[in-house]
């Protein structure tokens, strides 16, 4: 089949109609609510699509083929199911052409064979093409690959089936993947799967993850270019070809975003004036609930979709298999939005553009055009709703609660959570919230509540069917506490947001974040910034008189002495008590990171042979290295006995007790001091 001329005139023809209908639409919803059936009309019957649009056009080739919608085509090929070619706005091809074509559009996970500890990456490449659907309206093409023990050293045990679906009108399409093993498939630990888009260097330049996190970026020349520093990832830029960027700081963790909050990212080309972006429409095959942290785009120009990984919670969060466990998994639909504004508007619009079409997505979740019974559809989802109030000293609603399903499991076991699906949202002010579109399944109720420590959950399972709707009336959580609160430090809000986050090293800088205080912690380098503040005393905090904004710096980090060596810090609070109260006092210690760390706690006794708590070595979650300002969520209650106290003034020694490196360490979300609650 050859394509005719005829049609590249009729997409010509079309696209200038599409960009009517398109503006027509932004301009008829820019002033209105996003209300769900608003846009599921927009988004799904295309009242006048059909109309306008042409038919949605399949071509088939020995080694690929090309999905036409008259809007933007794109070329895969088959059967890997990899894709090598976008057309759109008359460039030829979004994605680069300089790379192989098995890796410019692609699938993969990151994989190991627990027997031998081999690491492997699999590209998932298809071994057979079957076209689901091809008509007028909708073409959805399933790249498979079958596992059959053959390849053993690079295919993972897993059935995959690589979807992509195209629209009659719509300016992208919609890749998801069902990966599936049967019961008795050998051992396998996989650590990452996602979705890799590699764009043309030379046309898009600038990207965009949020409202302030948007940027000129490097090249994947300027890194090559550049000085390596500590983890190759983040490049010291000293020869960028843009000479702004000279002497700043590249690496593609500063631009990771909590799951909650990463729904499109993308890149903008300003001639022509076109944007690519990957919008989440929903977080439900994400692993470990809402706050986990993952990668967006970054300098090469690289879009990606993170479905899960190892990033910021360690190598538990690595999906293992044993013993033949049979699973099965929907990751996606993810949508590849493509879009452009006249030459003569500012393409900066295309990222306002793309965050309305992630809210059309968004309230079109679930998709009814899926062809997949795996996938169900919005009547055979259920809803749970219910109230959450908190009961600590006093009563108080679970206000902006963080409440979701996810799998059995123990209190917070979501948050290392990683073969099933979850489903999260925010309670309102009072502590209401309203959980939707929850696949049929058996789950836990979990929640937590910015401002109170500890993990809620209710105490029954729940069964979700086609159709449920299950109130769930009000819900307590009961937050640890022993007795009244005699001082605290920080926020408990599972971040170190609220602590010192110390200025950059001035030669270290990623200039987007010079001026966004909140967001500074995703400068490079911050580490070492703490030997600089304290080059020979460790951090002393004396409560009532020092302020945790200012005095308790973000990270419990290792003092560098010079010849990169790194050793362990203590870090002292003083606090005054009038008299010892007989009983017993509580440290609620509760922390937002730890990586290959221990503290140690001892009470007015620095020298003293045995600590009154040890954390033991904990965590691998790497978010110091990694920009992050929290990783996983640990907390601890800490017997103290009176004995330990004094009249007057108390000191707590914190120890980090693991030096040897620069990233590893804690970050604390928040320490609370109890005294005992009857006075005896
Ligand atoms: C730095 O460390 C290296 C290797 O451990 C050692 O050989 C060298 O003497 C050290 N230099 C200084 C100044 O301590
Ligand atoms: C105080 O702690 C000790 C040691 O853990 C324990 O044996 C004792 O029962 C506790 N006392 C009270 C009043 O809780």
């Amino acid at each position: 089949m050859v394509k005719k001329k005829g049609m590249i005139f009729a997409t010509k023809i079309f696209v200038v109609l599409f960009l009517h209908f398109f503006i027509s639409i932004v301009v008829s919803t820019s002033s209105i609510n996003y209300t769900q059936s608003n846009h599921k009309r927009t988004l799904r019957k295309h009242p006048r699509g059909s109309l306008l649009y042409p038919p949605v056009q399949l071509h088939v080739y020995d080694d690929h083929v090309v999905v036409d919608n008259g809007i933007f085509s794109m070329t895969i090929a088959s059967p890997e199911g990899t894709v090598t070619g976008i057309n759109f706005k008359g460039i030829d091809n979004i994605l680069n052409e300089r790379n192989e074509k098995s890796d410019r559009g692609y699938w993969d996970v990151n994989w190991s064979d627990p027997s031998d500890r081999t690491d492997h990456l699999d590209k998932l490449a298809g071994k057979q093409l079957e076209v689901l659907v091809n008509n007028d309206n909708i073409v959805e093409l399933s790249f498979k690959r079958p596992w059959t023990g053959a390849d053993k050293n690079n295919h993972v045990s897993l059935n995959i089936d690589k979807r992509f679906v195209v629209l009659r009108g719509s300016s992208g399409f919609y890749s998801y993947g069902i990966f599936e093993r049967l019961q008795g498939w050998p051992d396998a630990d996989i650590y990452q799967g996602r979705i890799v888009f590699k764009l043309q260097d030379k046309l898009f330049r600038y990207m965009a993850v949020s409202d302030e996190r948007q940027r000129i970026m490097p090249t994947f020349q300027d890194r090559e270019k550049g000085q390596p520093l500590d983890y190759p990832e983040a490049v010291l830029l000293t020869h960028p070809s843009n000479s702004l960027l000279r002497g700043e700081v590249d690496d593609k963790y500063q631009y990771s975003t909590e799951n909650k909050d990463n729904r499109v990212h993308g890149w903008i080309c300003s001639d022509p004036p076109v944007g690519f972006w990957m919008i989440t429409p929903s977080n439900e095959f994400r692993t470990a609930g809402p706050v986990k942290q993952d990668l967006t785009s970054h300098a090469g120009p690289v879009t990606l979709s993170m479905f899960f990984s190892t990033h910021y919670a360690g190598i538990g969060l690595g999906i293992k298999f044993q013993d033949g466990e049979p699973w099965k998994k929907v990751f996606g639909p993810v949508f590849v939005y493509l879009n452009s504004v006249p030459a003569e508007d500012n393409p900066l619009s295309l990222w306002v553009d793309a965050k309305e079409q992630m809210l059309m997505q968004t309230a079109s979740w679930p998709y009814n055009f899926l062809n997949s019974s795996d996938y169900p559809r919005a009547y055979q989802r259920g809803q749970v709703t219910g109230r959450l109030i908190v009961h600590d000293i006093v009563l108080g609603y679970g206000k902006f609660a963080f409440v979701g399903l996810a799998p059995p499991g123990a209190p917070g076991s979501w948050q290392e959570e990683n073969k099933g699906y979850q489903f999260w949202t925010q309670a309102d002010e009072k502590g209401y919230f309203r959980i939707k579109n929850v696949r049929p399944g058996l789950y836990h109720l979990y929640a937590w509540v910015p401002g109170y420590i500890g993990d809620y959950m209710y105490s029954k399972i729940i069964y979700i069917l086609p159709g449920s709707k299950i109130r769930m009336g009000l819900l307590v959580h009961k937050p640890p506490r022993n007795g009244p609160t005699v001082w605290e430090i920080g926020v408990p809000d599972r971040t170190a947001a609220e602590f010192y986050v110390p200025e950059p090293n001035p030669t270290l800088m990623n200039q987007l974040y010079a001026s966004q205080r909140a967001e500074s912690f995703r400068q490079y380098g911050l580490w070492d910034r703490y030997t600089d503040m304290y080059p020979d005393q460790d951090l002393v905090y004396k409560v009532g008189v020092s302020d945790y904004v200012t005095d308790w710096f973000f990270a419990h980090v290792n003092r560098n002495i010079g010849n990169k060596t790194y050793i362990p810090t203590t870090w002292t609070v003083l606090f005054d008590l009038d008299y010892v109260i007989p009983g017993n006092y509580t440290i609620q210690l509760a922390l937002a990171s730890a990586n290959a760390a221990e503290v140690q706690i001892k009470i007015n006794d620095e020298g003293g042979k045995s600590p009154v708590f040890t954390t033991g070595l904990i965590g691998r979650d790497n978010a110091i290295a990694r920009h992050g300002i929290h990783g996983l969520y640990w907390l601890y209650s800490i017997n103290v006995l009176h004995s330990q106290l004094q009249a007057g003034t108390n000191a707590m020694y914190l120890t980090q007790t693991r030096g040897d490196n620069p990233f590893r360490g804690v970050m604390y979300d928040y320490i609370r001091f109890e005294r005992p609650l009857k006075v005896v």
